[in-house]
């Protein structure tokens, strides 16, 4: 099991992943949890299974299939992962940033993250995507970064900014889109729980409490590790359920499976009209 990747080790996955392509990917997408369909937009599609890839996290999660699919999305170059892993399945959080890694290694400077999430503002409503304006680490404040470890000079510093992690730029050009197309388009700050249990009461609660707007398992670890490597990153919440905050409901995996039908074509609007104004 890897503790912390190495240069090494990066470089084995991306020189994997580089000899099955011909173009430099311009920007990296990784699809949250009953998101994977969109994948299926990639003309000219070259498919990567995770298994062929050295080091890399294979996820054990349904909903999730395992497999890079690059080729070209409105105008650009996309190296797309249907499918990611979780810290929860038992992975290192530094080899849960190797995606990240890769990405950056091949030359692509922009991140688009997707992803499933509660939606503690009670505003918030199932079906709805959320663009994420910030996010609040809940897993690495606590020392359970991506970025423990030797620091990875070739990628970046040892104490990068994190001060516009969601690149302000990317966030106007989302809403232009969210608004020519009717999409709401709710925005606020993510949580990065570790799960995989759903949150207690008491949880919510208290993320509300201290300003959070949707709560997921994901996307913090990866956003870390790419502003880590200086790329932009723009990121969006599928809302797939309202956090449970009187205790009266349950949230289960299939519902946010089935949120997921609703906001892939959302979702697909979303990115389209982003990538055709990179
Ligand atoms: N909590 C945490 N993660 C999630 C949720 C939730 O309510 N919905 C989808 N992912």
């Amino acid at each position: 099991m890897i503790d912390f990747l190495t240069y090494e080790q990066i470089k084995e996955a991306a020189d994997a992943v580089r000899s099955r392509i011909t173009k430099t990917p311009d920007v990296g997408i990784i699809l949250g949890s009953g998101l994977g369909e969109l994948a299926e937009a990639v003309n000219d599609a070259v498919f990567v299974p995770y298994q062929e890839i050295p080091n890399w996290p294979v996820s054990t999660v349904e909903g999730h299939q395992g497999r890079l699919v690059i080729g070209e999305l409105e105008g650009q170059q996309v190296l797309v992962m249907q499918g990611r892993t979780h810290y929860y399945e038992g992975y290192s959080m530094s080899l849960i940033g190797l995606p990240v890694r890769v990405m950056q290694s091949l030359g692509a400077g922009s991140l688009i993250v997707t992803n499933a999430a509660g939606g503690v503002n009670p505003t918030f409503n199932p079906g709805d995507p959320m663009l994420i304006t910030d996010h609040l680490n809940l897993m690495g404040m606590a020392g359970n970064s991506p970025l423990r470890g030797p620091n990875l000079d070739q990628f970046g510093p040892r104490f990068p900014d994190m001060s516009q992690a969601y690149d302000l730029e990317y966030c106007d050009i989302a809403r232009q889109v969210a608004a020519e197309h009717n999409i709401i388009l709710n925005e606020g700050v993510y949580a990065g729980l570790a799960g995989p249990s759903f949150e207690t009461t008491a949880d919510l609660k208290f993320l509300l409490a201290i300003g959070v707007d949707a709560v997921g398992m994901s996307t913090v670890p990866e956003t870390t590790v790419a502003r880590h490597g200086n790329m932009r990153v723009l990121g969006f919440s599928g809302i797939s359920n309202k956090a449970n905050l009187d205790g009266s409901t349950i949230t289960t995996h299939e519902e946010v499976l089935e949120a997921g039908q609703v906001l892939v074509p959302k979702l697909e609007k979303l990115i389209r009209g982003v990538l055709c104004r990179l």
